[in-house]
């Protein structure tokens, strides 16, 4: 007997993890199930819950994104690899399953598609004017598809020599976004932003200030690290205008996909990125500054000039949590 399913859309992810889940859980074969989109005509009942049963979070993922497909075949597909999976449940891990591949080129396909509409809006209008729908509806795919893009960056020469480019982290709906110089030595080895002695004082103080980091999202100007060979040493080196101007193409992408509500540039670096031109700490820091494609900026130091600073280090540190402090007061009454 053929069971049929209604979704109530084309990309009811919910409606398919709910039905999958029934049906596995009663163990109907996928050759049983006759998956329709549209709420009209008739429709099986599920079957009551069997034996719960748990999935790698990467197949939820992997689904997620998949139901976006055009495919007609995607939710049996998806179904197939469910049942699979309860039997062998390292198969995504390895690669070679021909059904894993195609689920998979399947969301790459979508994330694809999701970057090539945020890429045409922001050619074409400016970001006030890119909407959810406009990145597919998909921010989280949108913004995968980026960062995969920007794996293989080759706009300025600082690939060449750097061990990978350091993209944003942090949830894609965050209001807030603070923005860096570019990458340190631990951050282009670990491939994440902010986590060697800059990160570790930036962490301090936005734990002082009463930020938890994990609720923002944290880029940088520049994606990969810049530096001179010292014997064993990689030192720090300061990217310039054309470095700054060729990855602004990557946080332009970020901040459409993003939409924060307030960006802090940490430094000069950033300032010039998010402005667009060269300003100066002194005469920008400590006030909101509208941008053109909406949304808030403010400046402040970056946490490296903290750890270099000779004379009143103390207060110097405390005038960067007040920074911050006034960045969170704002963001609340933004909100
Ligand atoms: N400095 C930055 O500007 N960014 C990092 O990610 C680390 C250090």
């Amino acid at each position: 007997m053929v069971r049929i399913v209604r979704l109530a859309g084309e990309d009811d992810f919910e409606g398919w993890r709910q039905a999958a889940r029934a049906l596995a859980g009663a163990g109907v074969p996928p050759d049983h199930v006759a998956w329709h989109v549209g709420l009209a005509g008739g429709a099986s009942p599920l079957p009551a819950s069997g034996a719960p049963f748990s999935v790698p979070r990467a197949f939820l993922t992997l689904a997620e994104t998949v139901v976006r497909h055009p495919d007609p075949e995607r939710f049996a597909l998806l179904y197939t690899l469910l049942l699979r999976l309860r039997e062998r449940p390292g198969l995504l891990a390895e690669g070679s399953d021909p059904l894993v591949r195609r689920l998979e080129r399947m969301a790459k396909e979508v994330r694809q598609e999701a970057w090539r509409n945020v890429a045409a809006t922001a050619l074409t209008g400016t970001m006030a004017e890119t909407s959810r729908e406009a990145v597919g509806g998909n921010a989280n795919a949108a913004w995968e598809a980026v960062r995969e893009e920007a794996r293989g960056c080759t706009r300025c020469h600082l690939y060449k020599h750097a061990t990978q480019t350091v993209f944003g982290e942090g949830p894609v709906a965050a209001p807030l976004m603070f923005v860096g110089e570019q990458p340190g030595d631990q951050e282009d080895l670990a491939g994440r932003p902010f986590v060697g002695p800059a990160g570790q004082l930036f962490d301090r103080a936005l734990g002082d200030a009463g930020i938890d980091r994990g609720q923002a999202y944290i880029t940088n100007a520049v994606k990969h690290f810049k530096f001179e060979r010292r014997g064993k040493r990689r030192i720090h080196s300061k990217p310039d205008a054309g470095e700054i101007e060729a990855c602004r193409w990557w946080i332009e992408q970020e901040r459409a996909i993003l939409r924060p509500t307030l960006t802090v540039a940490l430094g000069a670096t950033a300032a010039r990125s998010l402005f667009g031109k060269a300003v100066t700490i002194t005469a920008t820091r400590g006030r909101a500054h509208a941008l053109p494609e909406g949304g808030e900026a403010w400046v402040t130091v970056h946490p490296s000039f903290l750890l270099r600073v000779q004379d009143d280090k103390e207060a110097e540190y405390a005038r960067f949590v007040a920074d911050l402090v006034r960045v969170k007061e704002r963001l609340a009454e933004l909100s």
